[in-house]
């Protein structure tokens, strides 16, 4: 579920957008019946030594192939024709696809889509000196990134030489399809305050128009290159991430008299933390005497809205004293964004079984840290004789 993927165990920090999230579990829910599934060709299965795998690693005779010298070639075959790739190729759906990519072995990699395919569309094949690739009956949502690593083994032991990859942006163009199909209906994507946030609205073809949308109230979003700017090859990018960014938004895609519209994208800002917390221990004295009040804080400074959890540990837990805490948030003397969360741990007159560590964990979207304090319990003095 969307909702528990997106929280984790960390869920209870984010006691503020929760009421919303909970909002757009039920809509999210409710729309789950009307769902979209990916327009994509079910051709009949093929029968194929080799269906659907994305990847072929030849077991090599030599003891070291010269992939880390060689320099990485990546072509495509067009009839019969071979056609070193730029950075981008488009082609028409319902073609073949076909690449060669000089090397013994190489990998690839494949949109995950393609990976999670089995229909024997896909076959990857490593020759002498080349490792080729072909794609049958494409579509549009094949749109993606197509990798080959060339691989560099030692006897039998292979690893990806990164550096030498070669990366091409394939469009397949698809003249009912300007979007890349998406299984969800809607897509929730947490705004994080200090990250981008991408809105994958991917398009079949880098001549479409796409421009971005707002359902509530219904208007366009300016896109202005800095706040937010389109790449074709990945969708919408939100650079700094605001409150106001929040919402339902989609794309919109036109290309001559075709207009249609993306996968919704219910955005929810999270604040996050530029950083884990920084907890502070004190105790009200670090020698007390038996039958004294002990009240031992723990205090974080951090961004506002920024929530923060403690948990504690003490010694009287042994014995099964609760934890008896006080918790408050207040604004820091000087302003400026910032806040104090504090948590007070209170022992009611202490004992022997009270003397110990005290150790206070701060919890943060960003981190943890524990901070510890020792208390020292002295016997009551026994009262001078007059
Ligand atoms: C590709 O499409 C053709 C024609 O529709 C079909 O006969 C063939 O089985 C398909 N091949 C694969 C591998 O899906």
């Amino acid at each position: 579920m969307a909702l528990v993927k997106l929280f984790g165990s960390k869920r209870k920090l984010v006691l503020t957008t929760l009421l919303v999230c909970a909002a757009i579990f039920e809509l999210a829910h409710c729309q789950k019946d009307a769902q979209r599934k990916p327009k994509l060709s079910k051709p009949k299965p093929e029968k194929s030594t080799n269906r659907g795998s994305t990847s072929v690693t030849a077991k090599p005779k030599s003891k070291a192939s010269p992939a880390a010298q060689q320099q990485t070639v990546l072509t495509q075959v067009l009839n019969r024709k071979f056609k070193k790739v730029g950075e981008t190729i488009s082609v028409p759906t319902g073609d073949t696809l076909e690449l060669r990519c000089r090397g013994k072995p190489v990998q690839w990699s494949v949109p995950s889509y393609l990976e999670e395919e089995d229909e024997g569309r896909l076959r990857t094949v490593q020759h002498e000196r080349y490792g080729a690739l072909t794609l049958v009956n494409t579509t549009g949502a094949d749109t993606g990134e197509y990798t080959c690593y060339p691989m560099y083994c030692e006897d039998t032991d292979c690893r990806k030489v990164y550096d030498k990859a070669i990366t091409v942006f394939i469009f397949f163009p698809d003249p009912q399809e300007l979007f890349v199909p998406s299984s969800d209906y809607y897509e929730v994507i947490q705004l994080r305050s200090n990250w981008p946030t991408v809105l994958p609205c991917q398009v079949t073809t880098p001549e479409a128009k796409v421009s971005l949308h707002r359902e509530f109230p219904p208007t366009e979003v300016a896109v202005d290159g800095t706040e937010i700017s389109f790449n074709v090859k990945k969708g919408f990018t939100i650079h700094r991430p605001r409150p106001y960014h929040a919402g339902s938004l989609y794309c919109v895609a036109s290309l001559g008299n075709l207009r249609l519209s993306s996968t919704k994208y219910m955005l929810i800002y999270v604040n996050y933390p530029m950083a884990p917390p920084a907890p502070v221990i004190q105790a009200s004295a670090s020698s007390m005497v038996v039958g004294e009040n002990l009240r031992v804080s723990c205090s974080v400074v951090g961004e506002q809205d920024v929530a923060v959890e403690f948990t504690w540990e003490y010694p009287g837990q042994e014995i099964g004293r609760p934890p008896y805490t006080q918790e408050s948030i207040g604004p820091v003397a000087g302003g400026s964004a910032r806040q104090q969360s504090q948590s007070v741990l209170l022992v009611d007159e202490v004992r022997d079984v009270d003397q110990g560590t005290y150790t206070c964990t701060a919890q943060n979207l960003q981190g943890v840290k524990s901070v510890s304090t020792t208390v020292k319990v002295l016997p009551k003095a026994k009262p001078k004789k007059p």
